[in-house]
């Protein structure tokens, strides 16, 4: 089995009116399949463009990006993507907002309809198949996201900031459903977040990348046992490794 994805000495370079923007340097990464990856790092380090390099979608300066083995030029079939706002289209209902990603691909519909009608189960939102996002809480619509990102089953999942505007124990709840959902499809997740203890909660590893250009500052190896709950928040391992990160982060300046 190869890796999930393997990135190389990356090296993005946003070209701007204002002239060059140097965006990440030398930034290696492997995941193994299934893996957790969480990714801190300052406001404008380069996280969401460590994201969309990986979906594809920008091309590196210099390094090799990987999914499965394949090498990346374009946008990469294989991932699903939350996005930080949950992008969904107002006209559309919930049901048809996560088929978009059907038609889009041209996938089997009748199909694909089944599998639309599990995922809304596994996220805890049936009853609203046919609701508008306006009728619909900011953590209903990110659950939507979030079936929208799996409905064509890829192995890999990136997450920007998803849980980002949501309150704080929404939040949590949510870090409770994606942990459930992540121990039920076992994808591989690579997750931004400005939050250490989301980031410690949900994930394998932290990644901590540094001020722009954003290198790797560091990886943290989150061994605590799952499920997780709100409890292992409190445990002395979790609350060392938060500590650490949080030093870590503050050598560099401050999150955001
Ligand atoms: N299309 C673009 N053109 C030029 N510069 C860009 C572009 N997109 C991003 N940048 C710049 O690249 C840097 C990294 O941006 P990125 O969005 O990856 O940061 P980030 O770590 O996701 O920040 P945040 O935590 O605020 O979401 C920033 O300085 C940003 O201004
Ligand atoms: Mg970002």
């Amino acid at each position: 089995m190869p890796s999930a994805f393997e990135i190389k000495g990356l090296r993005i370079v946003y070209s701007s009116k204002q002239g060059p923007v140097h965006a990440l340097e030398g930034v290696s990464l492997q995941a193994e399949d299934g893996e957790f990856i969480s990714v801190l790092g300052p406001s404008g380090c380069g996280k969401s463009t460590l994201m969309k390099a990986l979906a594809g979608l920008l091309p590196p300066r210099r390094g090799s990006i990987r999914v499965y083995g394949e090498a990346v030029s374009g946008p990469t079939p294989g991932v699903g993507i939350v996005f930080q706002n949950a992008v969904l289209m107002n006209w559309r209902t919930v049901l048809d907002n996560i088929m978009l990603q059907v038609e889009v691909r041209r996938l089997d519909r009748r199909a694909h309809l089944v599998r639309a009608r599990d995922l809304i189960r596994l996220v805890g939102i049936e009853g609203f198949e046919h609701h508008y996002p306006f009728q619909l809480s900011g953590g209903m619509q990110q659950r939507v996201s979030i079936c929208r990102a799996l409905i064509h089953d890829p192995p890999l999942l990136l997450m920007d900031e998803p849980f980002g505007a949501l309150d704080a124990l929404t939040r949590e709840m949510m870090n409770l459903e994606l942990q459930r959902i992540w121990l039920d499809r076992r994808k591989t997740v690579l997750f931004i977040t400005h939050s250490i203890s989301e980031a410690v909660f949900l994930a394998d590893r932290v990644v901590v990348l540094s001020r722009r250009p954003g290198q790797v500052r560091a990886v943290a190896r989150v061994g605590l046992p799952r499920p997780r709950d709100l409890a292992t928040m409190e445990s002395p391992e979790f609350v060392k490794i938060v500590g650490e990160l949080r030093r870590e982060l503050q050598a560099h300046g401050p999150l955001e």
